[in-house]
């Protein structure tokens, strides 16, 4: 569904050049839920900003059912983004001045123009009501951004992502902020959306427990994408999934420095007794 060719990406500030993406190739298929790992500033949001249409490389082909989509301009990128693409963004990038409800409403009313819109709005407030409900906001609906706590705010930007019924889901940490319960339940949502409604995922995260439910794992590291591989000296486990991982097995990049049982593809491999 998505291939992505060869990225690079440099930042330049001055006279610093910060080389963040050095060479990714991806592929990812049409319902698939991926998850993407790596050290903080590995460039793992730049690179969902990149295949999202945000940002653009400078060097590379992303291709989207086939089509070029990284060098695309003006109304067809903002196409793209609205009726295929969903993103959750780190940061949440709500706005400020308006509800919670009139947040989730704004992709609705963006893909509409003014004429359709009255046709269309009833059902609208019908489907973000829904969602709003879907992430645990029912009640929350007249609240401004600054009147939530940092979990609320990233539940409503969870909303919005998924209002407009995307086909592809960008998800850059949808769970950090929220306790372990809440984020299970919107891994869960994201779970059901990918299985019933075929919605295509990306998600970064840095918990691994979520990794471990989704379809296939990579890892940022040093510019390079790679999947996250298999330890033979865990492949024995009989829950990988429910591994705690102390803190003093932790590398200098706050991730494991033992791996989690993941074969070659990056896929959780299947359990086998021990001995
Ligand atoms: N607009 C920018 N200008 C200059 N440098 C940037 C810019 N955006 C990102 N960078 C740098 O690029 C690197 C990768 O950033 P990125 O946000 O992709 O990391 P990340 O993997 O998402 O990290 P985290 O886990 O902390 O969110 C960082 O070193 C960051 O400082
Ligand atoms: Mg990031």
């Amino acid at each position: 569904m998505i291939v992505a060719k060869n990225l690079h990406k440099t930042y330049r500030r001055n006279a610093d050049m910060v080389r963040v993406l050095n060479g990714i190739d991806l592929e990812v298929q049409a319902g698939e839920f991926l998850s993407i790992i790596g050290a903080s500033g590995s460039g793992k949001s730049t690179l969902l900003h990149l295949l999202g249409t945000l940002d653009k490389p400078d060097e590379g082909t992303i291709t989207l059912e086939g089509r070029r989509v990284e060098n695309l301009t003006g109304w067809e990128r903002d196409r793209l983004r609205n009726e295929i693409f969903g993103f959750i963004f780190q940061f949440y990038h709500l706005l400020p001045e308006l509800t919670m409800f009139e947040n989730v409403m704004m992709p609705m009313m963006v893909n509409s123009n003014m004429w359709n819109w009255w046709g269309k709005r009833k059902e609208a407030r019908k489907r973000a009501t829904e969602i709003l409900e879907r992430v645990g906001l029912g009640h929350r609906l007249k609240h401004k951004p600054r009147e939530l706590s940092g979990g609320e705010m990233q539940r409503t930007a969870i909303a919005r992502a998924l209002v407009a019924r995307p086909r592809i889901l960008f998800a850059d940490e949808p769970t950090g902020n929220l306790d372990a319960a809440t984020g299970d339940g919107i891994v869960s949502l994201l779970r059901d959306l990918n299985r019933q409604d075929g919605l295509t995922i990306i998600m970064v995260t840095h918990n691994l427990e979520l990794v471990s439910t989704t379809d296939r794992v990579l890892r940022m590291h040093l510019g390079k994408i790679e999947p996250y591989r298999a330890s033979p000296i865990l492949g024995h486990l009989a829950e990988p999934v429910a591994l705690a991982i102390p803190v003093e097995a932790l590398d200098e990049f706050g991730e494991p420095a033992v791996t989690l049982p993941f074969s070659e593809s990056g896929k959780l491999e299947p359990l086998r007794a021990s001995g």
